[in-house]
């Protein structure tokens, strides 16, 4: 029986695992990780992560051919293949700052494996690295080999959060990259061979190692840069009488641009696309290609511009301030079907809310009251060092409150702030909403959710990204 052993019991690693076991019967798979809050939950009936499907997964193959531990050192060492699906956040000082990510996480987890080894492995990088990392984890891994052999491929995931089980049950393609000698091309047939249960043999790609690191990097530049294209042109939309909807639709027509990715937004979030951009830049700025960095940095201003944007466009239309009023906030999470908040633009947009004094009133689905509070206390780039974590300006706090009802949140508010995409939002009864809500009622849509000819029928003043203002906001100038 081949063993499978995968470092990290996260939103990859976790889901990832679970559909390998599920696919492959053959083969025993193990989870580790050192937090042990988190594998006692992928051992019981509260998982750690929502996500569709995951649950039925995870309860076919528990126990069976699928184990959570956090016995690292025994399940890394028993096992044939080693995926590493560690963390891999910005870093928040010294070098690269800002920028660079902090591989601290998968330093220690190489470490591990070449420290506990005792027979030949090949180690897959499931965690989204920099280019050539693979050529510094082979360092630390033959400087203690002991005579063993390691092989190193790099797996890049490419789920997305919401949707990972679909995902990774019929992936569009699924990417191997290994080193172009016999050993590391032995090394990519066994792991062509796991996915091969599931996967049709025509979407497995297969590339030297740098091609499959850079592409992962580069794949998620793409898509976050299609969502800053569309919001800059949101802007413009606003001030010229232009629908984002409608422009994309068109855009999207054109069969070699596509119709997907192309939503308006209050700006993108979650672990990746900001933190893999930044990565981006940097290596080209490491590789004296300056102008390339900036090209791509331009992504991530247009993302907090667009922020930024939307936070002045709430203050200037509830004329020019917030202070002391109750803004209800629909949606914290960086999007639908996910209770993850990593990097969502809600975070800015509270924050921005804050800064101007509002009370401000969450709901949200699946996020609970201690993240949303520990997220609002967070300094830029802490949300995957836990460490760093600084407790939130006992003022500041008062002025959060959370609920579990969109009706409580809502009730008495001057404005209301719809961040993300939730189908129920959809749904709501914005008659009643409106009848319990301050005069004149103000609603941002952040996501393009509500239909703002009904709502203004109901009376709110309607303010959707990219769409036409209606005539009391077209004349309160916003300053971005
Ligand atoms: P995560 O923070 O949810 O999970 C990482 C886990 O690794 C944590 O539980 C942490 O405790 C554990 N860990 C850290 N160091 C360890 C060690 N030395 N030994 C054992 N466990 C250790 O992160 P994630 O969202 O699963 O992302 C993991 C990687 O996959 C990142 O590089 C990310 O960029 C990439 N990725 C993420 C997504 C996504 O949608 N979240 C999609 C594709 C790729
Ligand atoms: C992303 C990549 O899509 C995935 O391939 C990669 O492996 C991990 O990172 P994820 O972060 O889970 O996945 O979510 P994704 O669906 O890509 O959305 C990212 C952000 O962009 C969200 O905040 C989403 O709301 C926003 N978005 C997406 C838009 O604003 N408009 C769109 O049209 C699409």
């Amino acid at each position: 029986m081949v063993k499978i052993c995968c470092i990290g019991a996260g939103y990859v690693g976790g889901p990832t695992m679970a559909v390998i076991a599920l696919k492959c019967p053959s083969i025993e798979v193990v989870v580790v990780d050192i937090s042990v809050t988190r594998i006692t939950a992928w051992n019981s009936d509260k998982l750690t992560i929502y996500e569709p499907g995951l649950e039925d997964v995870v309860k076919k193959c528990r126990g069976v051919n699928l184990f959570f531990s956090t016995d690292t050192e025994k399940h890394i060492s028993e096992a044939d293949i080693v995926f590493v699906s560690v963390n891999t956040p910005t870093k928040t000082r010294g070098l690269g700052a800002g920028k660079a990510p902090d591989l601290t996480y998968w330093e220690s987890a190489a470490r591990m494996i070449a420290d506990v080894a005792k027979s030949d492995k090949i180690m897959v990088e499931k965690s989204t690295v920099p280019v050539k990392t693979a050529e510094a984890i082979e360092m630390i891994l033959t400087h203690n080999s002991k005579g063993i052999n390691f092989q190193i491929l790099s797996n890049p995931e490419f789920l997305s959060e919401g949707t990972a089980i679909q995902d990774l049950f019929y992936p569009d393609r699924v990417l191997i990259g290994g080193r172009e000698t016999p050993g590391g091309q032995k090394a990519i047939e066994t792991l062509k061979e796991v996915y091969s249960h599931w996967v049709p043999e025509d979407r497995i790609i297969t590339t030297n190692l740098w091609s499959a690191e850079l592409s992962k990097l580069v794949a998620n530049a793409f898509l976050a840069q299609r969502i800053s294209s569309v919001n800059a042109i949101s802007a413009l939309c606003e001030a010229t009488g232009a629908d984002v909807t409608e422009v994309a639709h068109v855009v999207g027509k054109n069969t070699r641009i596509g119709p997907k990715f192309l939503n308006a937004s209050v700006g993108f979030g979650g672990s990746c696309f900001q933190k893999d951009i930044l990565n981006l830049v940097y290596i080209c700025e490491c590789n004296g290609l300056p102008e390339v960095a900036h090209y791509w940095k331009q992504v991530v201003k247009i993302n907090d511009y667009q922020k930024t944007r939307f936070v002045n466009r709430v203050v200037a239309s509830m004329f020019n301030t917030v202070s002391g009023k109750k803004i209800a906030i629909l949606g914290f999470a960086f999007k639908k079907d996910t209770g993850d908040t990593r990097e969502t633009p809600a975070i800015d947009v509270c924050k921005g809310l804050l800064g101007d004094k509002a009370k401000i009133s969450i709901y949200d689905p699946q996020v609970t009251e201690d993240q949303i509070q520990r997220d609002l206390t967070m300094n830029k780039f802490d949300w995957d060092h836990p460490i760093h974590l600084q407790p939130m300006s006992p003022s500041a706090v008062k002025q959060v409150t959370v609920t579990w009802d969109a009706y409580e949140a809502t009730k008495g508010a001057h404005g209301i702030c719809i961040l993300t995409e939730w189908d129920e939002f959809k749904q709501l009864d914005y008659k009643k909403i409106y009848d319990n809500m301050q005069k004149p009622a103000f609603l941002f849509d952040g996501r393009n959710v509500v239909d703002p000819e009904k709502l203004r029928e109901i009376g709110f003043i309607v303010y959707s990204i990219g769409k036409p203002l209606n005539a009391w906001l077209k004349h309160i100038p916003v300053v971005a």
